[in-house]
């Protein structure tokens, strides 16, 4: 179980706050190694050329904001560089950092990940279920967006909620291709005209699924494009501090009212499904020090390999001893092999895996 308990770096940080400037003077104003998650959607780089229609000739309201220009490709990359420097001093050695991007800035944004040192964990692609057609129908309809997460270095023990994920899929792993709608309807913020008050504004559900899957109750999570503060308002509902920064004041204006008008969701409800690495280690020793398997039993695996267990919690079998992973992964001719499912035990003529035995011991320790 997560705690809301927060570490002494953070104390120094101003959490829950929009600040103001430029991205990269403000992350290098801030204390090295504090923030647990980075969510970034940088600027674009579109680089369109001219204005875009539908067929009834209306325009298309595309991101052609001054602030997502830039004067070549090296000057965008010079701008990457830079912005993810500062963003991996902020990280904590454990810390990770997801980025979205289009097609014209994703590939170009990767390799600049890997040469500042950040180690990619997947990509996903957020697959829009109702993207905006292709209006001149020279393309195919550009219906995904790209996420990549990546931890501060190869190595770390970045935060990844498996089982939580898995619960949100309905007990299904959860894939890397993400099918959710953009963000629409009421929770797409207008303006005083009643237009969209900023071009980008991601889905919450992209959040959602982003921070229950790598973040717990009580992490700092910084998002230095924030916008309309999709990464704020999420962070919010599930009980994670937040860091916003915006250079545009229009949008900080939009951003802090969303985060005013958000609640937090109840303490219980942000409790997810723990991770089993997470759970308590039990040895399997201690199954036969409490006599839930007799020192001379049988155990078995799937293709009906047969081992016995001995007085000291490890197996026997035909020319080999050992832990009950490695019995198994000699059996297998595997390098590895986890004995908690490999193994099987009999009783009343049912075959039934050793790890129902430690799920039992970890329920008991949890009451
Ligand atoms: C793609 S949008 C982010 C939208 C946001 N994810 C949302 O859901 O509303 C990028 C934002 O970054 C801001 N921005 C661009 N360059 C910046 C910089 N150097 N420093 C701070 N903000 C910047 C822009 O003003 C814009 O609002």
């Amino acid at each position: 179980m997560t705690t809301m308990t927060k570490n002494k770096s953070a104390d120094a940080l101003p959490l829950n706050t929009i600040l103001d400037g430029d991205c990269i003077e403000v992350m290098n104003s801030l204390p090295e190694g504090s923030i647990d998650l980075i969510f970034a959607d940088p600027p674009y780089n579109l680089q369109l050329r001219s204005d875009l229609h539908r067929p009834d000739n209306s325009k298309v309201d595309a991101v052609d904001d001054a602030w997502d220009q830039f004067s070549s490709f090296a000057a965008y990359d010079t701008f990457t560089q830079d912005w993810l420097k500062a963003a991996r001093r902020l990280l904590k050695p454990n810390g990770a950092i997801w980025v979205i991007g289009s097609y014209h800035n994703i590939f170009r944004v990767g390799a600049a990940l890997q040469n500042a040192g950040f180690w990619i964990l997947n990509d996903v692609v957020w697959r829009k279920s109702n993207p905006m057609p292709n209006f001149r129908g020279k393309r195919f309809t550009n219906a995904h967006e790209t996420m990549i997460w990546a931890s501060k270095e190869e190595g770390a023990k970045y935060t990844f909620n498996y089982e939580a994920l898995k619960s949100l899929n309905e007990g299904v792993q959860m894939r890397s291709d993400w099918v959710l709608p953009i963000c629409t309807g009421h929770e797409r913020l207008k303006d005083e005209n009643g237009e969209k008050a900023h071009p980008t504004q991601k889905p919450e559900s992209l959040l959602h699924r982003v921070l229950v899957g790598s973040t717990n109750p009580g992490d700092v999570v910084l998002d230095p494009f924030f916008g309309t503060g999709t990464t704020g308002a999420v962070a919010k509902m599930l009980g994670r501090d937040f860091i916003g920064i915006e250079r545009e004041a229009a949008y900080r204006k939009v951003a802090q009212k969303r985060i005013d008008n958000t609640r937090r969701f109840d303490r219980e409800a942000l409790q997810v499904s723990a991770s089993k690495r997470a759970a308590p280690r039990v040895p399997f020793g201690q199954l036969v020090e409490r006599g839930m398997l007799r020192p001379g039993e049988e155990l078995f695996s799937p293709r009906g390999r047969i081992a016995k267990v001995r007085a000291d919690g490890t197996l026997v079998g035909k020319d080999v001893k050992g832990s009950i992973h490695q019995v198994g992964a000699a059996f297998e001719g595997a390098p590895s092999c986890n004995g908690w499912t490999y193994w099987h035990f009999r009783r009343d003529g049912k075959t039934i895996p050793i790890d129902l035995l430690r799920q039992q011991i970890r329920s008991e320790m949890e009451t």
